[in-house]
């Protein structure tokens, strides 16, 4: 672990909301008196009906139940666009950058209003009501952020499936939710290529009982497609058809935003529920005080909106703030290795948010890229979605910021709505790789396996003591497995399933996930997910994934695959196995490493020994532990001998 410090350079200290000493009284109020900050804190968006009650929240065993401002009545989208109007209607909202570095776009606030009204009619004349569910599965094009806004505007809950992921995973996720209107796009564009995105939805739903209502199709590429009559429609000709008015319906703070499904270490993904008003609080304070956000500020955030950091970082939290966000359809190294960079001095960004993977890939690039741009408009990098290795954490403060921009390292969770542990610019002294400190009103707490609370300089399990605005209320249809899955390792404690040391200096470093969760480009997967389509191929008869330390992905996929007998391994079958997981869940969940093992490392009631598998994957034959209690201890030198190289 590095030990070196950087100190909040002068000019940060006197510009930003909070120094040092600002941060600490705060954070004190927070924790001691939650009511009465929080109680503050919700003015920060604006209410149709004021709330009286703030925090009705209890981590019980089985009574979980998590309320916030729970008789105000507010809108998301009304916030996030109406009440900016009077002041910057004429202000660019969203700028978008296009795959192809010729094509962007600026909306403002007054634009913004008329798109989002304009989707919020197309939909409401097609039935969309107030708690009704809509699947999003768009490239990221502005028509994403309109869509969203306008599931809010009507009180309908989206949820959106990135569209990386297959027909498949799409199919399962419209099913969870039983969603009947789907908003797509022909196909997207990604480094120059393809995304057969209107294909796909319509193998999904060729999958779903019942088929849905309506598909709404996006015109992106021009692509042909098939449109089925009666149930497809182009969203531009169905938007030439209305007017850009629409009301805001009235939302009580508990009425759900958004499903976002996300993986963990057992079954199919969860549909993690956010709600109204909370989330919107938590986004929008979250993306103020991390990013020192000041009026006039050109943000950009380079995540999808089909995962968390995208739905709170670059639309909710920046909109609601009345915030400039810019919103990239592209890829970090198209068309060159200098295209972040270039888009920043295009669009003067400010404010720089990206993830490790990313950072780590151009770094393997080498400085020329980043040195031949200016990136003088540059003030704050941002990391999210995985440890970041000190390694690239200095490039990124060395080579990027021209060691002049703090870098903050924000750990959180789509489970957690926004940033919970993080450094505030202005305030917290920099240890590379370490996510520093809790934001407001978060208690962060070590504890062993057993539980108990380590106090000081302590290494084990993070778990949160008491809830937050923005953490999720229950996982979608089944509130059970949301108690189950959160909080019963540790009762009266939200567990987050990720390791975590705390240093002298009462700095938090998160080790990473605890659980048979994987981090792959700071993508979360379950080992299950991939495993049950392996075992899905008919030549596999058993599988076993787990994650071994990649340069650039941060975790690879190494996958142990036992064979239908008679079943001969070969390279050919490697690759039909790699193939077939793209196509099953998608091309983020492709094995990089396919080990075939004739048999597996069991325990005598036939449970697969993980443990040894990861230290396999991981290099670490000397470090086996203890494997008397296997049923056949004579796989495991099998399993090494076989071992594949890394990639
Ligand atoms: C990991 C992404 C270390 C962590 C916002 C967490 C991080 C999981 C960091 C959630 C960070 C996220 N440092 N680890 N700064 N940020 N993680 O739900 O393991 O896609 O539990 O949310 O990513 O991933 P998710």
């Amino acid at each position: 672990m590095s030990e070196k410090i950087y100190d909040v350079p002068t000019a940060w200290a006197q510009r930003a909301f909070l120094d040092d000493h600002g941060y600490r009284a705060k954070y004190e109020a927070s924790v001691h008196d939650p009511e009465a900050f929080w109680g503050e804190e919700g003015k920060r968006i604006d209410w149709f009906e004021p709330y009286t009650v703030v925090k009705n929240t209890s981590f019980a065993p089985g009574a979980v139940s998590i309320k916030w401002f729970e008789d105000g009545v507010t809108n998301v989208a009304w916030n996030c666009i109406d009440r900016h109007l009077e002041t910057r209607g004429d202000q660019v909202a969203i700028i978008w950058e296009g795959d192809d570095p010729s094509q962007s776009r600026k909306i403002t606030y007054q634009e913004l209003h008329d798109e989002v009204c304009r989707f919020a009619n197309v939909l409401r004349n097609r039935n969309v009501e107030k708690g009704d569910r809509v699947t999003i599965y768009l490239p990221m094009i502005p028509e994403a952020a309109f869509a969203m806004l306008a599931c809010a505007r009507l009180g309908a809950v989206h949820s959106i499936v990135f569209a990386g992921f297959s027909p498949d995973s799409l199919a399962s996720r419209i099913r969870d939710c039983d969603s009947k209107v789907i908003i797509t796009a022909d196909e997207g564009l990604r480094g120059g290529r393809k995304v057969p995105l209107k294909a796909n939805v319509d193998a999904a739903i060729a999958k779903v009982e019942g088929g849905v209502d309506h598909v709404i199709v996006v015109k992106r590429t021009g692509g042909a497609v098939e449109m089925e009559p009666g149930r497809d429609v182009w969203y531009h000709a169905a938007a030439d058809l209305v007017t850009s008015e629409c009301p805001a319906t009235p939302m009580n703070a508990e009425d759900p935003l958004f499903i976002l499904y996300t993986s963990g270490s057992t079954g199919t993904p969860k549909g993690v529920l956010h709600t109204t008003g909370g989330y919107l609080v938590y986004a929008a304070m979250t993306h103020q005080y991390v990013f020192d956000y000041h009026d006039g500020d050109i943000y950009w955030c380079t995540a999808d909106v089909g995962w968390v950091t995208g739905h709170s970082y670059i639309v909710y939290g920046p909109l609601a703030n009345g915030a400039t966000t810019l919103m990239f359809e592209g890829v970090p190294n198209y068309p060159t290795n200098s295209r972040f960079w270039e888009v920043i001095d295009k669009h003067q960004v400010n404010i720089f948010y990206t993830a490790p993977t990313a950072i780590r890939a151009l770094m393997q690039a080498g400085d020329e890229p980043v040195r031949k741009t200016s990136r003088a408009s540059l003030r704050l990098l941002g990391s999210v979605g995985e440890p970041i290795n000190p390694e690239a954490w200095e490039w990124y403060h060395r080579v990027v910021g021209d060691d002049r921009c703090p870098i903050v390292d924000t750990w959180w969770q789509t489970e957690t709505g926004g940033i919970l542990i993080t450094p505030l610019p202005g305030a917290t002294r920099l240890k590379p790789g370490s996510a520093t400190q809790p934001f407001f009103g978060i208690v962060p707490q070590v504890v062993d396996a057993e539980g108990k609370v380590l106090e000081g300089a302590s290494e084990g399990n993070l778990v949160i003591a008491d809830s937050w605005p923005g953490q999720m209320r229950t996982v979608y249809g089944d509130h059970e497995r949301f108690m189950q899955t959160y909080f019963s390792a540790y009762p009266n404690k939200y567990f987050t399933g990720d390791g975590c040391r705390r240093d002298d200096d009462g700095y938090y470093w998160i080790t990473g996930r605890v659980d048979d969760v994987i981090n792959v480009s700071g993508h979360r997967m379950g080992t299950a997910e991939v495993e049950s389509a392996l075992v899905a191929h008919p030549k596999v008869s058993e599988a076993a994934v787990v994650g071994y330390p990649h340069d650039i992905k941060g975790q690879g996929i190494y996958a142990y695959v036992t064979l239908m007998s008679g079943v001969e391994p070969s390279e050919e079958l490697r690759k039909e196995l790699v193939a077939w997981v793209r196509r099953e869940i998608g091309p983020i969940a492709s094995p990089d490493l396919v080990q075939f093992a004739p048999g597996l490392p069991k325990t005598r009631s036939g449970k697969i020994m993980r443990r040894i598998l990861r230290k396999i994957a991981e290099d670490e034959f000397g470090n086996l532990g203890d494997t008397s209690t296997l049923a056949d201890p004579g796989v495991v030198n099998d399993l090494i001998s076989q071992r594949q190289n890394k990639k």
